[in-house]
């Protein structure tokens, strides 16, 4: 088989460089080596950046966005005892972020590709890429027991933090910058209306916490806990009590608690690829780096890489430019 650009990984990376290669009419297969059902059943972010808001559009999926996600002009900071509103709105000339979570992302994407009849291989595995620096790039794969081979101009790397396409980079070629930070991030979603309209961000002397949220119903905390914790020694009493003697008066006066639907401790670290291009084949999102979830910076910093790959494959193809 042949296509333009072959994408490894149906995560939001995957998903959103087809849709918008899809619309400037540049063919691509996405080889994803889980089913849907499991891209679609991982918990993750839930904050939309400008940029991220602007790609759903551009890309032609932002109208169930738009309809449920939830705007937010600012957020708040927690120190010293008092809480700081930040315009964001103001201080950046009108952009705003946007309360959509990252598996409701990943539906439209997937929604408005099956719509389009793009080819999408779930449950694709043994994913291989060759030939990678050369103008013929190749990636191969087994379906249900049977050899593919796909023929290529590019190879699109969106196969996150254990994917296949970092890891087949010439050694001698990457740099990798790792800083692993001393504590986690034990993080509670709960189906209870959150504490503030916007996020609160908090310093206090028993340690950072953040008051983050899915939707008027659906909230999301995390808490800054020892590395050495283990969240089956957390209780939701545990959790919550905790959470209150993080935060000022007012926000624990607005708590409302509930039973955890998922909880979990995230080990913090940041990981920076470079390059993230090696010869036709480039890198983008988790493939490439992992932050610290604040704010979902990595499904942010994953839509930013998607943006600049994506135009730089328009100039490819419609522009006819090959300028590096
Ligand atoms: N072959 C095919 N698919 C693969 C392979 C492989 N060898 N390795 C990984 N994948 C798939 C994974 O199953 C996953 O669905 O690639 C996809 C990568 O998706 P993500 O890990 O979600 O990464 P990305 O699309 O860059 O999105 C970044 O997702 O993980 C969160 O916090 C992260 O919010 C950030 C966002």
């Amino acid at each position: 088989m042949r296509t333009q650009v072959a994408i490894i990984g149906a995560g939001p990376s995957g998903l959103l460089l087809g849709q918008l290669l899809h619309k400037a009419g540049i063919d691509a297969i996405i080889l994803e080596r889980q089913t849907g059902d499991y891209v679609l059943g991982r918990i993750r972010a839930g904050i939309l950046e400008q940029v991220c808001i602007d790609l759903m559009d551009e890309a032609g999926v932002g109208e169930r966005m738009h309809k449920e996600g939830l705007v937010h002009g600012g957020f708040e900071m927690l120190y010293n005892g008092k809480r700081h509103r930040v315009d964001m709105n103001k201080l950046t000339g009108g952009k705003n972020v946007m309360v959509y979570g990252q598996t409701d992302l990943t539906k439209d994407l997937m929604d408005a590709r099956a719509a389009a009849g793009l080819p999408t291989v779930y449950e694709a595995t043994n994913v291989a890429v060759h030939d990678f620096d050369s103008k013929k790039p190749r990636v191969t794969y087994e379906k249900d027991g049977q050899k593919f081979e796909i023929e290529c101009d590019f190879i699109a790397g969106c196969d996150g933090f254990h994917g296949v396409c970092r890891a087949s980079a010439p050694k001698s070629a990457i740099k990798e910058f790792e800083k692993v930070y001393p504590f986690g991030w034990l993080g509670v979603l709960a189906d209870t209306p959150p504490v503030h309209h916007e996020l609160i961000y908090v310093n206090s002397p028993r340690g950072f916490a953040l008051c983050s949220q899915r939707s008027h119903t659906r909230s999301r905390y995390y808490l800054q806990v020892p590395l050495t914790d283990k969240v089956e020694n957390w209780s939701d009493e545990a959790f919550w009590d905790e959470l209150r003697l993080r935060l000022d008066p007012a926000a624990r006066a607005q708590l409302v608690t509930g039973p955890s639907i998922e909880k979990s401790i995230a080990p913090l670290r940041s990981f920076i690829t470079e390059p993230l291009r090696f010869g036709r084949m480039f890198l983008a999102g988790d493939a490439g780096h992992i932050v610290p979830p604040t704010g979902a910076k990595g499904l942010n910093l994953a839509a930013t890489d998607v943006k600049y790959l994506s135009n730089a494959l328009v100039e490819f193809y419609v522009e006819k430019s090959e300028a590096e």
